[in-house]
């Protein structure tokens, strides 16, 4: 099965066009991240006593965590306007300036994906980044000629999936780096009860809990699975979600307690039943199930390892102990 067909994948998927309505805006709807919440408050009111622009700020995490809309409520914040683009689609450093070129003193330029930038661009934002200029060549032969460009002081605020995907020059101009965390389950719970009022849906605690456990500590998996759920109720007749018709749902949807899909058992039982356990390497699980590498090791993966169903070692991923009691697998002594 590809990723982006999994219930539980932390991409995003077509269906979260309702994503839009749902973002908060402000850091006071925005739930959980409370550490790194705090740490950038300081930084924003710190910037707008000195009418600054603020430093520029990397989001790193896994898919679905709220980097997007962290980076909208920063501008929101700090009350200046922000451009949206990715890494892929910044090709030439022309298009860089371009955009550069379109943004005020203290304006947000987001981008997202940042570590799929191309390395003639990453080469341009160096002093865009640090002095406010570039310097690109014009034109082409004979006629190219060098440009200079000042820049009003800005903000970049990049994502990406990880953070040692980018270069070490590249995230060394990064004056805050921050690292997103999953979410308790309290967190997700509270933010399917906050989407659900958006929705006009009536949920009990428990139904709000029993959707947050299984949205594998990620905000975007627990509303796609709050609106699933949803949908079952209403055919169900029935006016508020509460905890059974939110289990009833789920496991119908083959989401277990732990928010593991069909995909993520896949992975445990190959390793298990094929190595024994492990350790075995991420190209090899990859191989065996038709994934690609990569989406394992973005999607995947972090949280199997966060929830300690895996172990990383350097001869390379190892079953725990845990997912085996999890599967209702025995131990076999090797
Ligand atoms: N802290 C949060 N509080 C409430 N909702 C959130 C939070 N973080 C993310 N979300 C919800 O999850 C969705 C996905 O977040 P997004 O910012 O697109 O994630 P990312 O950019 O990290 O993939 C958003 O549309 C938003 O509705
Ligand atoms: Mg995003």
């Amino acid at each position: 099965m590809v990723d982006k067909d999994r219930i539980v994948s932390s991409s995003s998927l077509e269906d979260d066009l309702s994503e839009l309505s749902l973002r908060p805006h402000f850091f006071a709807q925005y739930i959980g991240q409370s550490d790194l919440k705090n740490e950038l408050s300081v930084y924003i009111e710190a910037a707008k006593v000195r009418q600054e622009a603020l430093d520029h700020v990397l989001l790193y995490g896994p898919p679905g965590l709220g980097k997007t809309t962290l980076a909208m409520v920063i501008a929101n914040e700090m009350q200046v306007k922000v451009k949206t683009t990715s890494g892929p689609a910044i090709e030439r450093p022309g298009d860089l300036v371009a955009l550069l070129n379109e943004l005020e003193a203290g304006d947000v330029l987001f981008i997202d994906e940042i570590h799929r930038l191309p390395k003639i661009v990453e080469e341009v934002l160096y002093s865009a980044m640090e002095d406010f200029f570039v310097d690109i060549v014009i034109g082409q032969g004979p006629t190219a000629h060098p440009v200079h460009f000042e820049l009003p002081p800005f903000t970049l605020i990049g994502a990406t999936t990880r953070a040692g995907l980018l270069s070490a020059p590249l995230r060394d101009r990064f004056g805050i780096i921050a690292h997103m965390n999953y979410y308790s389950k309290e967190e997700l719970a509270e933010i399917v009860v906050r989407s659900a009022s958006i929705f006009d849906t009536a949920i009990t605690p428990e139904g709000a809990l029993k959707i947050a456990l299984r949205s594998r500590g990620t905000p975007r998996i627990a509303n796609r699975l709050l609106k699933r759920v949803r949908d079952f109720a209403q055919v169900a007749q029935k006016q508020v979600i509460e905890g059974k018709i939110a289990d009833y749902s789920l496991d119908l949807l083959k989401v277990d307690n732990k928010g593991l899909d069909a995909t993520d058992r896949q992975i445990l039982t190959t390793m298990i039943n094929l190595y024994s356990g492990g350790p075995v390497g991420v190209n090899t699980i990859a191989a065996n199930i038709g994934e690609d590498m990569e989406t394992i090791i973005d999607m995947i993966e972090p949280y199997l390892l966060q929830i300690g169903f895996i172990k990383r070692t350097p001869r390379g991923r190892v079953v725990t102990r845990a997912a085996y009691e999890h599967l209702g697998i025995k131990i076999e002594k090797k």
